[in-house]
């Protein structure tokens, strides 16, 4: 397969802008919106040779007081289930909008990854398990109820976890998760700092800049991290201010938001940075290459 393009990326993001705008704008976990985006999801990994699953789960949403049926759907590349690498990011979107950079993106790249894994003719010597998970826009439902879901054995044997929330941000940096703490005020469990290591290491190859952020909550990685999974993955910024000094380094816009429509009706496809986003899913292919071969991090 060629190296990752735009044109791939894109057309993933534009199918689920298409799904929103058939379905009422939204993606939201419990609306037809996410069903459709699941069944996108779904058409795609079966064409790519896998055999998607959705683990169902369903919690109590306080913001309009009523229960919700969601689920999350996974899929598993060949490889020995001894060590699994969980490759995952968030399907649904707010009930305000499309949630195009939040999080078609993070799907479009996860999509991306699994489809080029499919063709490289690589033999993973452990698993990868793609996951795109339901109610994060909630409450982090999906990912939770994953987790809780695992035997022990199961955590023991779930090498790392790379998480995918936002990467396409019109005024974005290239955030990789800081895995060894070093960085911010909080890391990840033992082996996060080689997955942080890996993410740098190929920005840097590709003279790419990009910053460590502090794994502080806020995604689905945290019922990973709280379980003691190595965790990381990339970001590319929400409400958040860009400052001078990103500026300089990443380009953009100084004192305006990574993406101005965080969370809003605005968040489009033109509320996607494709430059960006191709970015970051070469990045995740070249880590999800790396775990799926390696041994896992100690
Ligand atoms: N999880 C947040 C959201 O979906 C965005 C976010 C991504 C926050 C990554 C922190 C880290 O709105
Ligand atoms: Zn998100
Ligand atoms: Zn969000
Ligand atoms: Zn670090």
């Amino acid at each position: 397969r060629d190296a990752v393009t735009e044109r791939g990326v894109l057309a993933h993001v534009q199918a689920l802008q298409s799904v929103a705008d058939a379905e009422g704008g939204t993606r939201a976990s419990g609306t037809s919106g996410y069903e459709e985006s699941a069944r996108y999801v779904e058409e795609q990994l079966r064409e790519a040779g896998y055999e998607p699953v959705r683990q169902r789960f369903s919690y109590w949403n306080d913001w309009n007081d009523e229960e919700v049926q969601s689920f999350n759907i996974v899929a598993d590349s060949p490889g020995s289930d001894a060590q699994t690498v969980v490759v995952g990011g968030h399907l649904d979107s707010v009930a305000e909008g499309a949630g195009i950079n939040d999080n078609a993106t993070g799907v479009a790249a996860i999509l991306e990854t699994a489809e080029w894994l499919a063709e490289s003719g690589i033999e993973p010597s452990n698993r990868v398990r793609f996951a795109f998970w339901g109610g994060e826009e909630d409450g982090f439902y999906g990912s939770n109820h994953y987790v809780s879901e695992l035997t022990g054995e199961q955590v023991d044997s779930t090498a790392v976890y790379l998480n995918l929330d936002m990467v396409g941000s019109p005024n974005g940096v290239r955030f990789v998760h800081d895995g060894d703490g070093s960085d911010s005020d909080r890391g990840g469990p033992k082996g996060s700092d080689v997955i942080e290591e890996v993410f740098l290491d190929y920005f840097a190859q590709n003279d790419l800049a990009a910053e460590p952020t502090s794994l502080d909550g806020g995604s689905d990685y945290e019922a990973f991290q709280d379980a003691g999974i190595a965790v990381g993955g990339l970001f590319t910024g929400d409400s958040g201010i860009k400052s001078d000094a990103e500026v300089r380094l990443h380009g953009g816009t100084a004192g305006r938001e990574y993406d101005p429509c965080y969370h809003q009706g605005c968040d489009t496809l033109d509320n996607v940075d494709p430059t960006m986003l191709r970015e970051m899913t070469a990045a995740l292919v070249f880590a999800a290459r790396a775990f799926a071969v390696a041994p896992p991090p100690e």
